[in-house]
């Protein structure tokens, strides 16, 4: 007979900006990839969403695509949707790119699962902001920029998640 083993916990992250076209699936993709080569990928469910209505069903913006696939990571089979009161109520952690996303969803969340809202760069200290800026009216650089960024950041937030749980 096999040993039981404890059932691990399973941590579900819902990742969010406004249009879930550039930051937060970026976040996705990246998130999930590090997951996966720390081995964990069964104990997540990783996702986005966008405080936002205006892309729903589009792919990520090409220029987030293009700084993904650089770095080997494909994020081009997403598809934007808006964060919605299931979300609130389901997800573990929700974590936030900015601050105008931080208010957003602390305004639409109930009292009793706010605890689970964060603010990405909060577990990043050294940071000269606390927001993932948003690189929609800037360049490819930025974008890969942005990555880089939360490349570091969501680094941080596996390491708190696994280590807190
Ligand atoms: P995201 O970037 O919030 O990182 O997906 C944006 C995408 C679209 C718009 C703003 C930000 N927009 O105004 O359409």
């Amino acid at each position: 007979m096999p040993t039981p083993t404890s059932t691990p916990a399973r941590h579900s992250v819902l990742f969010v900006c406004l249009g879930n076209i550039c930051r937060s699936p970026t976040a996705e993709g990246v998130f999930r990839h590090t997951v996966a080569t720390r081995h964990l990928t069964t104990h997540f469910h990783i996702d986005s969403a966008g405080t936002g209505d205006w892309h729903i069903g589009a792919p990520p913006d090409p220029r987030a695509i293009r700084a993904a696939a650089a770095h080997n990571i494909d994020i081009s089979q997403l598809r934007a949707r808006q964060i919605n009161a299931q979300d609130i109520k389901t997800f573990t952690h929700i974590i936030a790119m900015d601050l105008t996303n931080l208010t957003t969803l602390t305004a639409l969340t109930p009292p009793q699962h706010r605890h689970k809202i964060h603010l990405l760069l909060d577990l990043t200290p050294n940071t000269p902001t606390r927001e993932i800026p948003d690189p929609y009216y800037a360049d490819d650089n930025a974008f890969h920029q942005t990555l880089t960024l939360i490349q570091h950041a969501t680094t941080n937030l596996l390491n708190h998640i696994i280590t807190n749980q």
